[in-house]
């Protein structure tokens, strides 16, 4: 049993496999934190203190007492109006303006298996997976009523948190600040971990102490984001990849999210992920119930990889969904590098000529295929086929393209609109835009307002008619701009429209997915910039990053890594000198990067000599032999890319049996010292075959003392070494 209760239906103890949580209805009913860490037994609630502190508030049924104040217990769901001057998790405002709720324990259920959102992501289990504990909370003024949720997945170390706010009253109420989850630990110095970045350089690893301040990251911009990922990391200042304690959030949500950290005034942590703050006023009738999207939380004692790991596999085998969750993806080639916008069908069927005598599984015809989309001023939301650039119907290319042993993949971009466009002239108020001033353009389009059901049935439709033209065996679902613009001609309340654009969103996604089962979607914004456990509940792989540049994308990836499994990485080699960067890097470390995520090609292979298309089918072929240990396998951060010599990182398949050594070298220099990398993850006492070499090593060799490397020469050379248990 994960979830135990105690001392009369009020202590609520979670213990999973190595962590325990544990949780108190105090004797006013307040749902008092105890403790989270490494496993432990007994009731923790002899941690907390009590005294008289001078301006810190006492609830008013204290009496006389003044030692008991909401400003220094720690809470699992602190609101604003309780005294606590804190970050609050929820702030609630009345019809009048006042600003008050204070939340006290009713009931407490434990049920079998994991809850589910309504319309919302959420981590799923089968019901001998995991435990779900619900406990009720009410307002003392009766005016609302919060369900709080913990998901309990006890083999990998994961508690999910969301919470379920009802409107208990009888009138209106606006939900100011809902933050999913709430974390307050009563002592103790700690590092903050989180992931900013921008576009075409996502997830930078960045980690700076805790201190008494309040440390925001998150995103205004209605999606989750380049700039910051919602999802961050509290450590102990000495924790490393492979000692010491860490804790993760990461929010199941791809809409704008806020996420702090700080210490207060008496050393005390309190770290939160939640929704958004700004351009947020949830407007709440009576009866009426509002879901806070979930977190995803995660303890580990053994260090940052233990806990990427947890994370790792809750993504892969709790959160992705689908019948492409455990396949392994198809090597694809995508026209978007080779061509642009500028192509015309006979292009479009040489690549699928080259991609079949290469090796690869499957042609995706990127943007420019649609109204008369030559260039991206125009024709967003015009999802006819332009058959005159095409030189022919959809239903022909995509009969070609089968013909050629290939599946299919196509390019679409729902959530947005051109002002040059059909579907624009027609509804221009289906275009978000604040009445009476003009609309701010991001990549010259405007956003759709997702929030309107009409809206995304209507586009829902037209995006079907495409699908319907033959088999689509691949969708890349890409998102440009952000949200500047906050109105809904519909929405009543303005302050809801955020909110409820993302439900829109997963709204279409869902029914997308029942749809076409079979469909293999690829989320992509900008590259990475919705990137996010949300999004992965529908679409089970993310273009990375627009960079495809490898030594950009090393340390791209070693930061996704952080929160995500290599399964949902889209990765592709592109040509050199890359794109975006202008850099030069060899093909084989191309290879051996894109090799790390799902995988495929960005480029024109007529472009390429003989030499390097026979690299490529050697990569392609690779790639196939080693699919399966890198889309479940285990993953190693076995150096720092952003600091150091060489970037290395490993895979260890479940059982052990194998481990793919990866190594890029970062810099050259004159008799330069050797590198020695060691691995992780192999199994204490065997004994590895590295694969090439045949040479035979133990185990603990490899992991204690490590392997030399060999002298590089050039710049950013790369190497694989597969070890296989004797
Ligand atoms: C975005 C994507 C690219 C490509 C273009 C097409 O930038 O990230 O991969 O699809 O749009 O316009």
């Amino acid at each position: 049993m994960a979830i135990t209760v105690q001392e009369e239906g009020r202590l609520f103890t979670i213990h999973t496999k190595n962590t325990t949580y544990q949780m108190k209805a105090d004797r006013y009913g307040v749902l008092l934190h105890l403790y989270y860490g490494r496993g432990t037994e007994g009731s923790m609630e002899y941690l907390l203190t009590y005294g008289d502190r001078a301006y810190a508030g006492n609830i008013n049924d204290t009496g006389k007492d003044r030692t008991y104040s909401l400003d220094f217990l720690p809470q699992e769901f602190p609101v604003s109006g309780t005294g606590d001057m804190r970050s609050p998790a929820l702030i609630a405002e009345y019809g009048n303006g006042a600003v008050s709720c204070d939340l006290r324990f009713q009931s407490f259920r434990v049920i079998d298996g994991k809850y589910a959102l309504r319309g919302l992501p959420a981590v799923y289990a089968a019901d001998n997976e995991a435990q779900t504990l619900e406990i009720v909370l009410g307002d003392t003024a009766g005016m609302l009523e919060v369900k709080l949720l913990y998901g309990v997945l006890p083999e990998l170390d994961i508690i999910t948190r969301s919470a379920l706010i009802t409107n208990t009253s009888g009138e209106e109420v606006r939900l100011e600040k809902v933050m999913s989850a709430s974390f307050d630990r009563v002592y103790g110095n700690y590092d903050l971990i989180t992931f900013y970045g921008r576009h075409a350089m996502e997830r930078n690893f960045q980690r700076t102490p805790v201190a008494h301040m309040e440390q925001m990251i998150g995103s205004r911009r209605g999606t989750s984001s380049h700039q910051f990922n919602p999802m961050m990391i509290l450590a102990d200042p000495d924790t490393t990849e492979t000692a010491g304690g860490c804790y993760a959030m990461q929010f199941v949500w791809s809409g704008g999210f806020s996420g702090c950290a700080g210490m207060d005034q008496f050393g005390q942590t309190r770290m939160q992920l939640g929704l958004m703050q700004e351009k947020f006023s949830y407007p709440l009738m009576p009866g009426e119930t509002f879901t806070a999207p979930e977190v995803i939380m995660s303890y580990s004692s053994e260090g940052l990889e233990k806990l990427s790991n947890n994370l790792q596999a809750c993504i892969r085998e709790h959160v992705c969904r689908g019948k492409w969750r455990d396949e392994i993806r198809p090597v694809l080639l995508n026209s978007w590098e080779a061509y642009y916008m500028d192509f015309d069908g006979a292009d479009i069927l040489a690549l699928a000529e080259q991609a079949a005598l290469l090796g690869m599984d499957m042609l995706v015809l990127d943007d420019g295929w649609f109204g008369r989309r030559n260039d991206d001023m125009s024709s967003l939301g015009d999802w006819y086929v332009n058959e005159e650039k095409l030189g022919g119907r959809m239903q022909e290319l995509i009969y070609w393209v089968h013909r050629k042993g290939l599946k299919f993949g196509i390019w679409v971009e729902p959530e947005m609109v051109s002002e040059d466009s059909d579907l624009y002239r027609v509804h221009p108020d289906w275009a978000m835009a604040i009445p009476g001033r003009k609309p701010v353009r991001g990549r010259h389009q405007l956003v759709l307002d997702f929030s309107r059901k009409e809206v995304v049935d209507a586009i829902f439709e037209s995006i079907c008619k495409v699908l319907d033209m033959g088999t689509v065996d691949y969708l890349k679902w890409d998102y440009n701009r952000s949200i500047a613009d906050v109105y809904s001609a519909t929405a009543g309340n303005q302050g809801k429209v955020l909110y409820d654009y993302i439900l829109g969103l997963y709204d279409f996604l869902e029914r997308l997915g029942q749809k076409y089962p079979d469909m293999l979607i690829e989320g992509c914004s900008g590259g990475g910039g919705r990137f996010d456990a949300g999004m992965l509940y529908y679409t089970p792989q993310i273009w990375c990053s627009d960079n495809t540049d490898a030594i950009d994308r090393l340390r791209i990836q070693y930061g996704t890594s952080f929160g995500y499994p290599a399964s949902c990485v889209g990765a592709h080699v592109s040509i050199c000198p890359n794109e975006q960067n202008g850099r030069v890097t060899p093909l084989n470390t191309r290879g051996v990067v894109a090799m790390s995520g799902t995988f495929g090609y960005e480029l024109n292979p007529e472009k390429l000599t003989e030499e390097e298309k026979e690299e490529i089918r050697g990569q392609i072929a690779r790639r196939k032999q080693l699919a399966g240990l890198i889309h479940e396998g285990s993953y190693h951060r076995l150096t720092n890319p952003f600091d150091g010599e060489c970037a290395a990182w490993a895979f260890v398949s479940k059982d052990r049996n194998e481990a793919l050594l990866n190594v890029v070298n970062l810099e050259i220099h004159g008799n330069r010292p050797v590198t020695y990398v060691r691995m992780r993850g192999l199994e204490p006492g065997a004994m590895y075959r590295e694969e090439e070499s045949g040479r035979v090593y133990p185990a603990n060799a490899l992991m204690q003392a490590g392997l030399p490397m060999p002298m590089p020469t050039g710049e950013y050379g790369a190497l694989q070494i597969l070890f296989k248990r004797v």
